[in-house]
């Protein structure tokens, strides 16, 4: 059976699947994202290049793979453009032969980017700190069947026809809110100029992976954002508009369900959030100084927007949740070296609300605000464990946090990461990644 996995973020995004994702793009012959659009961000950082992709699947940075943007993906044309023309002055081919563009994802347009400001401002206090993309008006309008989609997108009436439509309710709110009036046939006249360009790329990507699959070949299904951003299972309403679960990579691709083979989760050795919403081990008041250590060690700034992130506690809890609903068969630890400088570790085991124990994390944003997290402690290292290679070159006390640490998730840890580049990775056991780093 050919291998088809998910790499799938384990807490609020920016775990530093990047980097995973690229290290085992080398053994698959297909990458392909599933949900979400230019929201993401991953670094990939490649000898002495550092690449910046949104869109994109990881695995363009490496010669001859095939990357897909899935279905269940919502799409900007414009950044798709502003993200491949860039790439290509670094030298990175994005092509239609290399890059396939599934014609049922649903496409952003500027109205969706002012529809997010609105929708934003109108929420005051209790905003959700999105990246302002479009991401949620663009999926409100998927689900409220008024989406245009790729392929609609190369027939001309179809698509002035919905642009039209669509942006008569779109100006009415955008207006009452203070914004500028869109113009149809301004918004018509660039989309169509992009989807000309676009109409090479666009294809129907679920047969393409469902024929590749039935021929042997291996597909890594790379999520983004991450489980506790996604819509459903969340800390909502503070979430993105998609699925990002391994159900998600699913729906999102069309690979039907038994076609996969395993689940990665990544898993950051601390945790960070950017943008709103509750976060139970966040080092706030007297720990604010720690998490500007943490920010500063482990450059903690969106990849997206600039955004500091926010930075906390590893949550053990949170994450046991993501492995549960994920299934993840494996665990990538990253940033392991960003914790060298502690003196003490602190690991949340579990949550408590208005003193009782919970069973399991509470669906109501106001009662994750409230959260007492139970701590357990751990002795730092306060040695540099930057670039190691081996779980026996790390210090005692490191060895024994990613233990503790693969204990509390109940899965077995088979990467930890040292270090931004791919030579600095410990495979602690390749079959606890399902062999995947062999071809
Ligand atoms: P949206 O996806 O732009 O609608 O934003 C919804 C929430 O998801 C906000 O809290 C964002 O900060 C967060 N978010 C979106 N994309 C990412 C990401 O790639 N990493 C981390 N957080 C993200």
């Amino acid at each position: 059976m050919s291998k088809i996995i998910v790499v799938i973020g384990a807490q609020w995004g920016d775990e530093g699947k990047g980097k995973i994702v690229d290290l085992l793009a080398e053994h698959f012959d297909i990458v392909a994202r599933y949900q979400g659009g230019h929201n993401a961000g991953h670094s990939v950082q490649v000898g002495d290049k550092s690449f910046v992709l949104h869109l994109l699947p990881s695995g363009i940075v490496h010669k001859g793979k095939t990357c897909v943007l899935g279905n269940g993906m919502v799409i900007d044309p414009k950044a798709f453009f502003e993200e491949a023309d860039r790439l290509m002055t670094q030298g990175i081919e994005v092509s239609p032969e290399r890059v396939k563009i599934s014609s049922r994802a649903h496409l952003i347009l500027p109205y969706h980017r002012a529809l997010d400001h609105t929708s934003e401002e109108r929420l005051g206090n209790e905003k959700v700190g999105t990246t302002l993309r479009g991401i949620g008006p663009a999926y409100e309008d998927k689900a409220g069947r008024r989406g245009i989609r790729t392929a609609d997108a190369l027939v001309p009436e179809v698509l002035r026809s919905r642009i039209e439509r669509n942006l008569e309710d779109a100006n009415r709110i955008i207006m009452a809110y203070g914004g500028e009036k869109l113009d149809a046939n301004e918004i018509f006249d660039e989309t169509s100029r992009l989807a000309e360009r676009l109409g090479a790329f666009i294809s129907d990507t679920t047969h393409f992976l469902n024929v590749a699959a039935s021929d042997g070949r291996s597909i890594l299904l790379e999520g983004a954002q991450a489980t506790l951003l996604d819509v459903d299972h969340g800390t909502y309403p503070f979430v993105t508009s998609s699925s990002t679960v391994a159900g998600g990579a699913i729906v999102g691709s069309g690979l039907a369900p038994n076609r996969l083979t395993g689940v990665l989760g990544i898993v950051r050795t601390y945790t960070t959030r950017v943008g709103e919403g509750p976060f139970p081990t966040e080092m706030v008041e007297d720990e604010a100084e720690m998490g500007q250590l943490i920010r500063e060690r482990g450059r903690e700034y969106g990849a997206s927007t600039g955004r500091p992130r926010r930075c906390g506690w590893f949550d053990a809890f949170a994450t046991r949740y993501a492995a549960e609903i994920n299934g993840f068969t494996s665990v990538a630890l990253t940033k392991l070296d960003v914790l060298d400088a502690l003196e003490e570790i602190k690991v949340c085991v579990g949550y408590k609300l208005d003193g009782r124990t919970c069973e399991s994390l509470p669906a109501v944003s106001q009662d994750l605000r409230r959260i007492e997290p139970v701590y357990a402690i751990l002795p730092g290292w306060q040695s540099s464990t930057v670039g190691m290679t081996e779980m026996d070159s790390l210090p005692s006390e490191a060895r024994a946090y990613v233990d503790f640490l693969s204990e509390k998730i109940g899965v077995e840890i088979g990467l930890v990461s040292t270090g931004p580049e791919r030579s600095q990775t410990i495979v602690v056991k390749d079959s606890a990644v399902g062999g995947w780093l062999n071809d």
